[in-house]
Formats: C-alpha cells, structure tokens, sequence
C-alpha cells in the first residue's frame, strides 16, 4: 500500500551506494521511508492529544462562561476517538518522527478511563517521553494509577495561590486545596518532573507571580510564567493585558538572581533559567514578545481527530472520517506526512506587532485542538 515518493528512491539510491555487499535487491517498500519535513525544514516530534473538549473549569481566558454555559453543545462520544483510534494514529505519527505525547483537553482526567489509554500508549514504539496536561483538580484520585499504566509526567496549571483569585481565574469553579493535593500525589507516585503552567495577565494575577514562585522555589518543581496568548477568538485578548517575559525576568532577578540554562531538547517552548541559590528552575513561555515558531515541532490531534499543525490554526485535517470510512494505516500515513509536508506554519512571528483581535480568520479553540 505505501506509495513510492521521491523519497522513498532517494533513499534507495543512498542505501545502494553505501551497501555494497547487498547481493540481491531490497524490495523498495521493506525501508522505512525518511521522516517528513514541513516547508520551514522542521519535523515532527511532538504529538499533543484533546481527550475531550469539556472542562470542569471556565477559566476566562479560555473558555469563558458567557460561551461555554449550561446548554453549550460539547462534542458527543461518538464523535470522539476512542482509544483504540487514538492509538492507532499515535502509531502512525510515531513512524513519522514523533517521540512525545501529551493528552490534554478540555481537562483529560474528567475521562476517567485515562490510565487505560496511558497504558496503551506506553507501548506505541518510539514514544519516550508521555506526559498530561491538567488542572489538576482531579489529580489525587489518579495519579497513582496513571504512573502504574507508564504515565511519566504531569504538568499543571496553577495561576495563583490567593484562594480566592484562583477561584476567579478558574471561572468560579476551581478549589485551591485540591489541585495542591492533586500536585502532592503526582510527586509521591513519581509523576516528575512536575512543571507548572502559570499564565500571566496584566492587572489580574501578576502581581502574584512571585508567590506563586516562592512556594515552589526548593521543591522541585519548575513553574513556567506563560504569556497571556491570544488563542482562539473568545478570550477578549489585548495586548496591554500580557506581561512581557522580559519584564518578569527583571522583576524575578531583582529578588532571586537567575542564571540562564541550556534547552532540553530542539524547539523547546520554555526558555529555561536556574535560580543562582540553587532553589531550582523557572521556565518562560513568550509566545506573544519571542516567539518560537523557528524549531516548532509540535501537532495537535483533536478530540474529534483532526490534525492541526499551529496552536493558531483556522483549520486542520480531519483524520476520523478517512478512518471510520477503512483507510490502511499506510493511507493514513501517506494523509498525515502530506499534512505535515504541507505546513508553514508560524503564527507567532507572523503576528508582529498588528493586533491580532482584528485577524481575519476564526481560529480554532485552543480547548478544542489542545493546549
Ligand atoms: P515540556 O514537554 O515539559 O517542555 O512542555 P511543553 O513545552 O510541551 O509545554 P506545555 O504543553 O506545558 O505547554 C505550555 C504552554 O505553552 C501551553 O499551554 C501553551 O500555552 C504554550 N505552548 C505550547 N506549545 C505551543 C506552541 O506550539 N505555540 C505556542 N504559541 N504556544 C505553545
Ligand atoms: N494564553 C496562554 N496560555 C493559555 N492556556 C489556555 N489558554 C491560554 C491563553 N489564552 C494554558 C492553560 C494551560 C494550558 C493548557 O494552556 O493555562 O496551562
Ligand atoms: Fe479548562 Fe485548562 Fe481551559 Fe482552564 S485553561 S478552562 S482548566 S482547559
Ligand atoms: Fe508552532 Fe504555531 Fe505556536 Fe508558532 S504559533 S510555535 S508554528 S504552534
């Protein structure tokens, strides 16, 4: 079934030159073919999976109650992969070049089934490293079971430590005590490294920051400040509302000096700094003031299996009907490389300094298409 590109003969012609011993020729399609690269030069490492588009929160940035209320019609079970598809398609993608998972949402532990998936995906060849986002809310419950099934990190959002604000920026739904529970099972089942996603906006939370800092300084821990984002069309994003990085850094330094640190891994999201007393890390994330689009290596896979290939995209490529509709694994294969082909994705450095509320374009829910 697989097609024969022009890689695939490039490939072959490089194997004869350099297998001079070969006494009888390979049949083409027993090499696995090169892993694709988009128009940019980038590959794809980096598959992040929406288990569901529902959220026990209603965080305003995300998905503000005004939109997401009682009657607001989320996806139905049926629409949504089950696990049997999503691993499936993590199977494909991991022969194109991707090592890393993360399930997101919505919130993903409202599945209460995520072990069982986690335990799947452990065994997809090729995946490395296999992480959750989560608010964390629900966390305690899971987390002992999600590192049985092979889960190796969490990450959590946490965007202050006033009970009360916290309450607010969860949309008046979220409880303090319990994602701090939530965190403190994810370290005793061995879930590390913990990082924790703190979004910043000017004039709501900022001015907690170094809180939020302080409580994790010596733990462990790293808390990455993320830019405010204008993601999706419902957040009422402005500009005066995201605090800079650089700004942070300074305020930051001015109390606990901080040393910058080498990335992890190529297209990292954080830049990485070390507090100079030891106490640990703290990651920024600044989408909006230094974008990182350069070495983006990221997909996201939506509850209802469409392949987006930007965090800001307006459209992606459904992967759910061709594979409800008996596509092979190499069909597949061939429609998610040629997606990945395809793409130029780099809204971030596009977006300058126009004032994107006045894109064009509906972009695509981040709730829905995963964080
Ligand atoms: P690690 O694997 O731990 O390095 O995490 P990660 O870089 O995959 O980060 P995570 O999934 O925790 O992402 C943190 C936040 O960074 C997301 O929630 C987004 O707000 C933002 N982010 C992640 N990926 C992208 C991206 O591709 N583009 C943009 N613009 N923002 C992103
Ligand atoms: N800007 C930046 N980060 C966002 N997140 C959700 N919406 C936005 C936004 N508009 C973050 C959440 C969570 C992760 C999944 O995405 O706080 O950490
Ligand atoms: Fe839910 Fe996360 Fe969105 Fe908040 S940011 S509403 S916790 S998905
Ligand atoms: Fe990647 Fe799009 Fe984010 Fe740029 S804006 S880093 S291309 S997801």
């Amino acid at each position: 079934m697989q097609q024969q590109g022009p890689t695939a003969l490039i490939r072959v012609q490089v194997l004869v030159q350099n297998t001079v011993m070969t006494l009888r020729p390979t049949p083409i399609d027993t090499f696995a073919r090169a892993e694709p690269r988009d128009r940019l030069g980038r590959p794809v490492r980096d598959l992040r999976i929406s288990l569901l588009d529902r959220c026990n929160y209603r965080c305003p940035y995300c998905m503000p109650e005004t939109t997401f209320h009682a009657d607001y019609k989320f996806l139905q079970r049926d629409a949504r992969l089950d696990y049997g598809e999503i691993v499936r398609l993590a199977t494909i993608a991991a022969k194109l070049g991707v090592t890393k998972l993360r399930l997101t949402g919505g919130e993903p532990l409202l599945d209460k089934n995520v072990p069982e998936l986690v335990a799947s995906l452990r065994r997809v060849p090729g995946i490395d490293d296999l992480a959750l986002t989560t608010n964390g809310t629900l966390l305690a419950n899971y987390a002992e079971a999600l590192a049985a099934a092979g889960l190796d990190r969490v990450t959590v959002s946490l965007d202050s430590l006033d009970e009360q604000l916290f309450r607010q920026m969860s949309g008046n739904r979220g409880d303090l005590k319990s994602v701090l529970q939530g965190i403190e099972a994810a370290e005793a089942a061995g879930l590390q490294p913990i990082k924790i996603n703190t979004v910043v906006q000017r004039g709501v939370n900022d001015h907690n920051v170094l809180d939020v800092l302080d409580h994790f300084r010596g733990t462990g821990h790293t808390v990455r400040l993320i830019e405010f984002m204008d993601v999706g069309n419902r957040n009422g994003w402005r500009l005066d509302q995201v605090v800079a990085s650089r700004e942070l850094r300074d305020k930051i330094t001015a109390r606990w000096p901080l040393e910058p640190v080498n990335p992890d891994y190529v297209g990292e999201v954080a830049s990485r700094y070390r507090y100079s007393d030891g106490a640990g890390e703290v990651g920024f994330i600044s989408s909006v003031t230094e974008p990182f689009c350069g070495d983006c290596s990221r997909a996201r896979l939506s509850a209802d299996g469409v392949l987006y290939t930007c965090l800001f995209a307006t459209a992606g490529m459904s992967l759910r009907d061709p594979l409800r509709s008996g596509a092979s694994d190499a069909e597949l294969e061939e429609l998610m490389r040629n997606c990945w082909l395809q793409r130029q994705d780099r809204y971030s450095e596009l977006r300058g300094n126009e004032t994107p509320t006045e894109y064009p374009l509906r972009k695509v829910e981040m709730y829905r298409m995963g964080g």
